[in-house]
């Protein structure tokens, strides 16, 4: 049995999909523990490719248990939809399972995440999913959310809705309100076979000795507390989040693993310090494919941020890495990781605590050999270049956690384990 938490290590879209589905075949229930459908986690398995946004990515594997739990924000009509589509693809979604007490998103989040975003200055957008995440945790940490549960039930799910003001703030009529209570209470009558206690299921599931993983969502850089902020989403990906987001107490963690590009991307605004702005950031988006999963944007691209990564093995306590999509670094004749960063003509080592020096920094950076071999094909590290084995025994040197796995591609067999 281990209780493990799987968290993004960077800005999001680190591979976390593709490994929480490599890890489900040894696990007996998977959570997604934070975050909503703004998440968009790719699998590939014999060429078919699945883009999940809110499902747990164990949900491929029959034997496992897939949880949405307390600390994530749902938006029943998308959930709706990725489970027909799974269940279209021959898929069963019979062990999907959903908090009571998840909250709800409603179509008015997402106004409001667009007219919040329209009304702030440039240089202050977030460029956020405007899939209405940030207004929903605004209502739930303001006491006034709609959890699932209230889905069930007419009269309490009038009284939640009602209780905010809609009509004034978005201008909405109040018929398109009673059609919206309309549509939700059929969403609840569809979901609610999923909905359980889950605090009740993973204390179970703990006693029981069985194998859980917290899958993560967005990124450590992303967090709300440690994160690049405002330049963050709404909720704690952070490894902490884990145990607010699903019951589980940080005594029945037993390990971290994060995951990390061999580069690193972010999509939307906010401080980059390793950002490659040039056309050989271009050319690694195209090579790595780097376009949003769920908004289809371009992400931006740099160099690996060992700095960056440092802070986040802290703030997570993590145990372990992956590393991904190592393959797309192949035929370049030097790799590049920031190993500090000068602020105001001054090395500094750490992350700053004060997130408007990012913008200052200029990062120093470790050179290392390349490779040109294609290594997509391997499954063994010490088959690997090496030049790339060097890479990743840096990696793993300069973070102080040992690189568990490895990636060289997107589907399940382009994966190297490593030792723990
Ligand atoms: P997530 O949000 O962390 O689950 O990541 P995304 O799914 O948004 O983005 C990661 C992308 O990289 C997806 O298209 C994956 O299929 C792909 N991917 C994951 N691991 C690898 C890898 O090792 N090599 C390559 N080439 N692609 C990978
Ligand atoms: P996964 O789980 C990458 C980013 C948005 C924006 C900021 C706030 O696939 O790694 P939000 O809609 O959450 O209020 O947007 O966070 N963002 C992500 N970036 N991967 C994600 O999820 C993200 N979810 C949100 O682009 O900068
Ligand atoms: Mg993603």
């Amino acid at each position: 049995m281990v209780v493990r938490v799987l968290v993004g290590a960077q800005w999001g879209d680190e591979g976390k999909g593709k490994i929480t589905d490599m890890l489900s075949k040894e696990a007996d229930v998977v959570v997604r523990y934070q975050g909503g459908n703004n998440a968009g986690h790719t699998i590939v398995v014999d060429g078919e490719v699945f883009k999940l946004h809110i499902v747990p990515s164990g949900i491929l594997y029959e034997h496992v248990e897939c949880v949405i739990s307390n600390g994530v924000v749902i938006s029943p009509g998308v959930l709706i939809k990725e489970i027909e589509a799974l269940e279209a693809k021959g898929y069963s979604v019979k062990n999907l399972k959903i908090s009571n007490n998840a909250h709800v998103i409603f179509p008015f989040h997402e106004q409001l995440d667009r007219s919040e975003e329209s009304e702030r200055t440039d240089d202050s957008k977030i460029g956020t999913t405007f899939r209405g995440i940030g207004p929903c945790y605004t209502d739930k940490i303001s006491r006034r959310g709609v959890r699932m549960v209230e889905l069930k039930d007419k009269e309490s799910l009038r009284a939640s809705v009602l209780h905010h003001d809609w009509t004034t703030l978005l201008g909405i009529a109040q018929e398109e309100v009673d059609a919206v209570i309309d549509q939700y209470l059929e969403y609840g009558r569809i979901l609610k076979p999923y909905m359980v206690d889950v605090v009740d299921l993973l204390h179970k599931r703990v006693q029981e000795g069985k194998t859980i993983l917290l899958e993560g969502a967005q990124g450590t850089l992303l967090d709300v507390d440690f994160g690049t902020y405002p330049y963050v989403t709404s909720s704690n990906p952070t490894a902490g989040g884990a145990c607010t987001g699903s019951g589980l107490g940080p005594t029945q963690i037993e390990e971290v693993l994060g995951v990390a590009k061999a580069y690193i991307t972010r999509v939307g605004e906010g401080p980059f310090p390793t950002e490659l702005c040039d056309k050989f950031g271009e050319d690694l988006r195209t090579k790595g494919q780097e376009f949003g999963t769920t908004t289809g944007r371009p992400r931006r691209c740099g160099w690996l941020d060992g700095v960056l990564l440092k802070y986040a093995v802290l703030v997570n306590g993590m145990t372990h890495l992956a590393i991904t999509k190592l393959d797309i670094l192949s035929g370049l004749s030097e790799v590049k990781m920031a190993v500090a960063y000068e602020i105001d003509g001054k090395r500094s080592d750490k992350w700053p605590d004060n997130i408007r020096d990012l913008s200052k920094v200029k990062p120093i950076y470790e050179s290392f050999p390349g490779w040109e071999e294609n290594i997509e094909d391997i499954t063994d590290f010490y088959k690997l270049p090496k030049t790339a084995q060097l890479y990743i025994k840096a990696i793993e040197k300069f973070v102080g956690v040992p690189v568990s796995l490895v990636s060289v591609g997107n589907s399940r067999e382009r994966t190297i384990y490593r030792h723990g």
